[in-house]
């Protein structure tokens, strides 16, 4: 595959921004997770981050029309003519079929979407133990994946924090908001033909591998 358009499909906590890391490492494609860039709108205290903030903080969806309106200025961008890993967006049916228009304007297809399956009774146990880089956006786990350097990010140094909505009710309202408006998008990319599975509770870099031989 020359130009690799790629989905990361999976609940809260199933990797998805884990396993971006090591993509853009081999690859060198842009990451593309809404989480991150309305993080970043929060902490510039801009009006579009200073209102998704709610929803966040609630573990509830942000309306389509916001994110859509983020993706459509991102992917028009020119590094993502080399391709994309696409992290956290779609996240309900209104976003993949916009999602459809904005690919044919700009002439790009979806290769692969790639779903880490993780049971919900790994998920709060993943979010809670997370620690995350507010810099370049990597995440670590106390226990599951430590850092070399306890509370540094291995790849720029930075402090490590935990998430505001890294808690206990926060997950599960998320988790809930993932089974009704998110997990029905897995039939919608089965049936366009470019959904792969993978095991997400294998060890890391496992599934690493996996993904790497799917990409080739
Ligand atoms: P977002 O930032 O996208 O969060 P999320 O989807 O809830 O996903 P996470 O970042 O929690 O998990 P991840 O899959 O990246 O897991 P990670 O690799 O870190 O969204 C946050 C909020 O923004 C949403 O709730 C919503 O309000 C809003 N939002 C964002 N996009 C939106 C959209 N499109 N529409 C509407 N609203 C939107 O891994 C988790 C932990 O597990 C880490 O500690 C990691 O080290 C560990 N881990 C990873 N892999 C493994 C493994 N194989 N084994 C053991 N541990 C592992």
């Amino acid at each position: 595959m020359n130009v690799m358009n790629i989905m990361l499909f999976g609940a809260p906590g199933a990797g998805k921004g884990t396993q971006a890391k090591f993509i853009i490492d081999k690859y060198g494609i842009p990451q593309i997770s809404t989480g991150d860039m309305l993080r970043a709108a929060i902490s510039e205290g801009t009006e579009m981050g200073m209102e998704a903030k709610k929803f966040m903080d609630e573990g509830k969806l942000v309306p389509d029309s916001t994110i859509i309106g983020i993706i459509k200025d991102r992917l028009s961008q020119e590094d993502c003519k080399k391709g994309f890993i696409l992290d956290g967006f779609p996240r309900t049916l209104a976003q993949a079929e916009a999602l459809e228009v904005l690919l044919k304007e700009l002439n790009m297809n979806l290769d692969k979407v790639i779903s880490l399956n993780v049971p919900d009774s790994l998920i709060v146990g993943r979010v809670v133990g997370r620690r995350v880089c507010p810099n370049c956006g990597a995440s670590f786990h106390i226990e599951n994946n430590p850092p070399k350097v306890e509370g540094k990010c291995d790849y720029c140094g930075s402090d490590l924090i935990i998430r505001k909505d890294d808690n206990k009710d926060t997950v599960e309202k998320r988790l809930s908001a993932y089974h009704e408006q998110t997990a029905p998008l897995f039939n919608f990319y089965s049936e366009r033909g470019v959904m792969v599975e993978l095991d997400g509770t294998k060890e890391i870099n496992e599934i690493a591998k996996e993904i790497f031989n799917i990409l080739g």
